[in-house]
């Protein structure tokens, strides 16, 4: 498998360093390996797809919170729920709620590079949002329209049961990992949600403000990049043939 690492301009203005090795352990990730490829578990995606789409129905035309009062779409999420890799950002912005896809504006197309950088593309990863509904002025959604949210995203995690997931924000990074610290503290470690590793990193949109978080967040991919090479996961959907 290629690795392009900072190919992408971009990422210029990060002085190079090279790969480090993670702290992991051996055991836990031969358990999720095994657990990937295991004839029981059976990664499949057709049920996967058929119980995402079960739940849609289920969340139907939701009025769970007052931000379904201004939203246009229920923006649910996108890409390939199967591929073991879930990316959970904070809330959908303009775009997305007019297109109903998630990551679609100037922060997604970010996304795309940091994702490519380590060989990910939206056919590897799977991309949705502590809340579904636009909060009017791209305000960060309250505490009580996250609450109200989460049993989806929560049905969305069971039913995936990825074997990584990236948390964008501070608002989706506190939520998965249910602390009240901030993103600047959170980030650089591994964290849990349940059994499934948890990597936090900045919010694209942060990145688009303020340059000097570049390098923390190509660390953090350096992080994603490792843990994926162990957990032998596809990238592009070439590797998945
Ligand atoms: N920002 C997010 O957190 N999510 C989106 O879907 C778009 C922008």
């Amino acid at each position: 498998m290629s690795y392009t690492g900072k190919a992408d301009p971009f990422w210029n203005s990060v002085a190079s360093f090279d790969l480090d090795e993670i702290f992991v352990l051996p055991e836990w990730i031969s358990k999720l390996t095994g657990e990937r490829s295991s004839p029981d578990r059976n990664i499949n995606s057709q049920s996967i797809d058929s119980e995402l789409e079960a739940l849609k129905t289920r969340v139907g035309d939701c009025s769970g919170c007052r931000l379904s009062a201004e939203r246009n779409t229920i923006v649910f999420g996108d890409g390939n729920p199967a591929a073991g890799i879930v990316i959970i950002g904070e809330g959908p912005g303009a775009n997305e709620d007019k297109l109903g896809k998630p990551f679609v504006g100037r922060a997604g197309k970010l996304l795309d590079r940091i994702l490519k950088a380590i060989d990910l593309d939206r056919t590897s990863v799977y991309i949705t949002n502590i809340v579904k509904c636009r909060p009017p002025g791209n305000r960060t959604p309250s505490k009580d329209e996250v609450a109200a949210c989460l049993w989806i995203l929560e049905e969305q995690i069971r039913i995936m049961n990825p074997s990584v997931i990236l948390t964008l924000g501070a608002p989706a990074s506190r939520t998965i990992i249910g602390s009240a610290d901030g993103i600047g503290k959170l980030r650089g470690s591994i964290h849990r949600y349940g059994e499934i590793p948890v990597i936090p990193t900045y919010h694209p949109a942060a990145l688009l403000r303020t340059d000097a978080l570049k390098r923390p967040v190509w660390e953090d991919m350096k992080k994603l990049n490792q843990l994926l090479r162990k957990l032998e996961l596809p990238r592009t959907e070439q590797d998945q043939r």
